[in-house]
Formats: C-alpha cells, structure tokens, sequence
C-alpha cells in the first residue's frame, strides 16, 4: 500500500519535514477536521520510538514524555483513544495517572489552568506533544517548553487558530529565526481528503460567514469583525405568531440581571431542528419571586418539565427555582461554541423569531459586534445590551451540546 492511501498530500508534507528537517517545535494549525490530529498521533509514536533509543544510549532507565491537552477528557478523546482506534494501541494509566509506551513514562498534563501543571513540575522531559495548543494558558505552555530543557527535546503541537495576536502565532508560529527551529504547516479543511465530500460541503454552506469561516474551514487566525451574527436576515427570519406551529419541543433560558434587565426567553424546536424564539419577559428591576410567578405560569401551560437553562453566575436564583419546583439548571456559558451553534443554525436558515417579541431582540442583534482586538464579542455598556442573546444562546447551545455540531441538524 502506497502512503498517498495512508495519509493526506498534507500529512506526508509534515512527515517529510518530521524526518528530515532540523526542528525543535513542530507546529500544525488550522482548520477542524483537517487532519492534524492524526498525523501527530502518528509523529508521537515515532517520537516515543526515537526516545526509547535515545534513553538507551543515553542509559537513562526512566525517559519522560509530556502529554499535554486542555483536560484530561480531551487528551483522552483526542489521543488516547484515537490511537486505540488508528492503530489498536491501548494505554492504561498506572497508579499515578501515567501512560507507558515503548518504555517512556508519559505524563499527563492539563493546559487549561495552571493547576494542571502540578504533574510536570520540575521534571525533566524528553519531549512534548500538546493537543489543541492555543488553549492552553502561555504559563502553562511556557512551563512546558522549560521541562523540554534536554537538547534532544522536541515538541510536537496542533491548534485550531484564534486571534492573529495570540501569543501560540506571535511568538511561535511567526518566529521564522534559523535558531528557534520552528516549522509550522497550516492546513485548511480541503487538505483532509479522507472527508466525505458531501460531509465537507454541509460543514461548508453550514458554517457562519466571517470569523468562525474564515477560522474552522480556512484555518486563518483572524479576529471577529463587525457584527456577530451575519446571517441574521429580518425578512426570513422573523416569522408572524400565527405561523408557528404548535406542538413544538419547549425550554427557557434565563440571564438573570437586577440594574441589566433579565430576560426570560421561551423557545421551541420542531422536528426539523428549526429553533423558534416565542416569547420574551425581559423586565428590569424585578426581585426573584417575580420571576418565579413568571416561570410557574409558564410551567403551567408548557409542563413542570419545561427546562430552564439559567446564568450560573446567581447560584441563590437557581437555587431558589429549584426550591419552588422548577426545573433550573446552570447553563453551558461556553462563549464562542453557543455563538456559533447559534450562528450556524441563522446561517441553515433554522432559527425563526415570532414577531411579537422581535423587537427587543432585533435591538440586541444588530448593536451585537466583534470586538476585534480579544475576538470575542464587545462588552455592554449603557446603550448596548446583550441580555436576550446571552438567555438565548445559553437556551440554545446547552440543550443541543450533547449533538456536536452537525451542520444539517
Ligand atoms: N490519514 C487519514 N486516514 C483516514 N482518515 C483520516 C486521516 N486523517 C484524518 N482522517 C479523518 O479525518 C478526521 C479528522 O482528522 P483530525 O481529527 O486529525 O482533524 P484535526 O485537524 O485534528 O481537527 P480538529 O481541529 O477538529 O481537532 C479523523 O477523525 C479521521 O476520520
Ligand atoms: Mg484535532
């Protein structure tokens, strides 16, 4: 069997440069689904081979590799089991948490916070292989590269982009001094040509205009620009009230607010995924048994079951829904994934507002803009709030979470 069935033109590229480029920091980015992961499985085995050799001649009986990833969910997902699957290798843990393969001593390490360092402090290590670099805290990378201090120790990185200032591209992948050794390779997700073209396509005409395009599908580390949600289109999207169906799957979200106003959002899916915005309560100044009375009448016409996913930051207001029988949860806040679940159902044309509450929300679209130097959406001030979309969004991204994203859905 040739290589070309093995691997994508791309991934020979990188293992070409692997095996015969001088390099100490192997960089792969871009675009989902491209295909990094899968060849830096396949360098890490080799990396693992080589240290096993070296450690030999080196006569050190206990090598170390840094296995490195945002949590330990992720580097399990995205590595162990991947190589389970690639190549029906399965690595258990021992007592302390560690991997062992070909007599490396591989240890976990968790770059989203800097408490999941605790594991590499002060150990000298052979080598690095951190998944989904750019998530990782500069401090906790920064503590990664000082444990790869031997001159043997090489790196190996994937990452999806983010901001074009983000110290992973700055520092890094734009370092193209001779004595850095850093070789970089950007894929786009035409690159992976194992994909189901039909696949790739849906991804394509699914995925939101501007940034999250130009990042999941071309790879490019760019900032947000103008407003968030491009595809919002008043004239398709909002719908007359007696044109929505009944019957439909019903929730809430909940961004609780005193001096902000607080909205309470009822939606409603069909079985087509379409996503249809029913009703908004959003009042200022109002104490919680307000919003109780509010959430029990809505329990009355829609179930006791109707969930409410609700802003964690007031655990006192869940607690007290809960306590008056309503189903209360914390919501997943996770910012940049709800935006683009929401925007990519805009974007396939699945997300409908009744005009009786559009107003309000329309406001909130239309003033909702990238704020280009964090890429993350500006903050509110007097004259601009976000408090439906924040309700909306954690309605939205926490009920569909569990599906990923699956462009026709
Ligand atoms: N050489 C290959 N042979 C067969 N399938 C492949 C190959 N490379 C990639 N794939 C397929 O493409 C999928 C995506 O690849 P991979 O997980 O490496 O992408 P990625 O660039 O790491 O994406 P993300 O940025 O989303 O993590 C894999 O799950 C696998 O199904
Ligand atoms: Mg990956």
């Amino acid at each position: 069997m040739a290589l070309i069935d093995l691997l994508t033109k791309k991934q020979i590229k990188v293992l070409h440069s692997y095996l015969n480029d001088d390099w100490k920091y192997l960089i792969l980015n871009g675009a989902v689904r491209a295909g990094k992961t899968v060849i830096d499985n396949y360098l890490f085995l080799l990396e693992l081979k080589r240290i096993q050799n070296l450690a030999k001649i080196e006569k050190e009986p206990h090598p170390q590799y840094i296995l490195a990833g945002y949590s330990s969910n992720s580097i399990y997902t995205n590595i162990i089991s991947s190589l389970e699957n690639q190549f029906g290798i399965v690595m258990k843990t021992d007592r302390h948490g560690h991997y062992h393969l070909f007599g490396v001593d591989i240890v976990p390490a968790y770059t989203g916070s800097v408490r999941g360092i605790g594991a590499i402090r002060g150990m000298t290590s052979y080598g690095a292989y951190v998944n989904e670099a750019s998530l990782s805290t500069r401090e906790v990378f920064k503590e990664i590269m000082e444990r790869c201090s031997k001159g043997s120790a090489r790196i190996i990185c994937d990452t999806n982009p983010d901001i074009p200032t983000h110290w992973l591209k700055k520092d890094y992948i734009d370092n193209h001094d001779p004595k850095a050794r850093i070789k970089s390779f950007s894929f786009t997700i035409d690159d992976n040509t194992f994909l189901d073209p039909e696949y790739v396509e849906a991804l394509k005409a699914a995925t939101p205009r501007g940034m999250f395009y130009d990042r999941s599908i071309l790879g490019q580390w760019v900032t947000g620009e103008g407003i968030v949600y491009q595809d919002f289109n008043k004239d398709t999207m909002v719908v007359p009230d007696d044109e929505i169906p009944d019957g439909l799957d019903y929730y809430c979200g909940v961004d609780w607010g005193f001096e902000h106003p607080n909205p309470i959002i009822l939606l409603g899916d069909d079985k087509d995924g379409n996503t249809y915005i029913l009703k908004d309560f959003t009042k200022q100044h109002k104490f919680i048994n307000y919003w109780i009375k509010i959430a029990q009448n809505l329990q009355e016409e829609f179930g006791r079951n109707l969930i409410f996913y609700a802003d964690s930051a007031r655990p006192d207001n869940v607690t007290e829904f809960q306590s008056h029988g309503i189903n209360c949860i914390n919501a997943n806040k996770n910012v940049l994934p709800g935006i683009e679940y929401v925007a990519m159902k805009m974007r396939s044309g699945k997300f409908k507002i009744a005009q009786s509450c559009a107003d309000g929300i329309m406001d909130e679209i239309y003033q909702y803009a990238w704020d280009e130097a964090t890429g993350m959406p500006l903050k509110e001030n007097e004259t601009r709030h976000n408090d439906r979309l924040d309700a909306i969004r954690y309605a939205i991204y926490s009920k569909n979470k569990k599906g990923g994203f699956v462009p026709w859905n």
